[in-house]
């Protein structure tokens, strides 16, 4: 299934409306407005889920790598703080390497279960280091995205799902297998999978995934709206978990910021930073906490938010009661409803 980009004409048309008739818009629809926009997300947050990923680490022998104990601790940091925030969360065994590997799978109750958005990130680190970057990063913001969501009540149209990957590292062996324990029929009800490997790097770039076309351009208007240029993600197609998703037709985007490729000259010019690697920690020891570009990662967990508030928005329904055909039905004296009916109806034009 296709994405679709929610349209804002319901609103267009209420303030159109709301001009004709020389009144200012409606607290209703500022409301609407405010109900409907993702929230800024606090990048304070995003790094205390970091500083804790990184002292799982530290109590684990340095690492958080399939296999190793503080693998499955990250695993239960992340579920515990889904279960209280009400979501429904699975874990998913798999064997790779003669080791257990883990994933966890977090659903937001509600939405259209024919329509599921889906965001992702692996959770496993390399075994020579904390990997704060790569990946605490992508997912410590898809974790706060997700107690976003709680926090703002969302009752989305589609289905939110949530997951963190196991064995990564090992190539992309948990997402592999997530996709390959679903039906066609399941697989088939998926509208998009978001990805987010290292959005935190040290020397940032902004790079967008050129995969399914409505993600692409939701996250490259996110980053027009900020003034940050974008560029297409080429340090290596493939090489994280949206692959899994692609290779069985689900329609696929993501966010990157670098890894060990050498930010060219025109690139510093348009974000600044030096001539070296994005991440020069990258599979390193120094995958710590110092190794995070804080605008980097706070501009990616705002454009997370936006794209999972967006997407997930989809073609609504009329939440019941009189449906209005169009705004001429709609009488005057009786302007309360036509603002309620006036979005509702062209809403489904998104
Ligand atoms: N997936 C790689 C890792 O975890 C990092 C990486 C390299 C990457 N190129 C990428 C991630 C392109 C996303 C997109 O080590
Ligand atoms: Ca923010
Ligand atoms: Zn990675």
């Amino acid at each position: 299934m296709k994405l679709s980009v929610p349209g804002r004409a319901g609103a267009v048309a209420v303030l159109a409306l709301a001009g004709l008739l020389g009144t200012s818009a409606p607290a209703a629809v500022a409301q609407q407005d405010a109900a409907l926009a993702a929230p800024d997300i606090p990048v304070a947050n995003v790094k205390q889920h970091l500083a804790d990923l990184q002292s799982i680490a530290n109590a684990n022998g340095g690492n958080r790598a399939h296999g190793r104990t503080g693998y499955k601790a990250s695993i239960d940091f992340v579920k515990a703080k889904l279960d209280a925030a009400g979501y429904t969360t699975t874990v998913q065994q798999f064997t790779s390497s003669g080791s257990t590997g883990y994933n966890l799978i977090a659903d937001w109750p509600g939405g259209d279960p024919n329509q599921v958005l889906m965001s992702g990130a692996h959770l496993d680190s390399v075994t020579s280091g904390p990997g704060i970057n790569d990946n605490g990063s992508g997912s410590a913001a898809v974790l706060e995205t997700a107690l976003a969501v709680s926090r703002a009540g969302l009752q989305p149209t589609k289905h939110l799902r949530f997951g963190w990957w196991g064995a990564e590292e090992l190539g992309l062996v948990g997402s592999k297998y997530y996709v390959s324990q679903l039906s066609s029929s399941e697989r088939s009800k998926f509208s998009g999978y978001m990805n987010f490997d290292m959005i935190g790097s040290p020397n940032p770039g902004y790079f967008v995934y050129d995969d399914d076309p409505t993600i692409e351009q939701t996250f490259k208007s996110y980053f027009a709206g900020l003034g940050v240029p974008t560029e297409i993600e080429t340090e290596g197609d493939g090489r994280s978990d949206h692959a899994s998703f692609k290779n069985v037709g689900i329609p696929v985007g993501g966010l990157f910021t670098g890894a060990s490729r050498v930010k060219s000259s025109a690139q510093v010019q348009k974000w600044g930073g030096t001539a070296t690697s994005f991440d020069r920690c990258y599979h390193s020891s120094c995958d710590t906490t110092s190794n995070i570009n804080d605008t980097a990662l706070d501009r990616n967990s705002d454009a997370i938010a936006h794209a999972v508030w967006t997407l997930s928005a989809g073609t609504t329904q009329p939440p019941g009661g009189t449906v209005f055909e169009n705004t001429a039905d709609v009488s005057i004296p009786d302007y309360g409803s036509a603002v309620t009916s006036t979005v509702n109806v062209t809403g489904v034009a998104g």
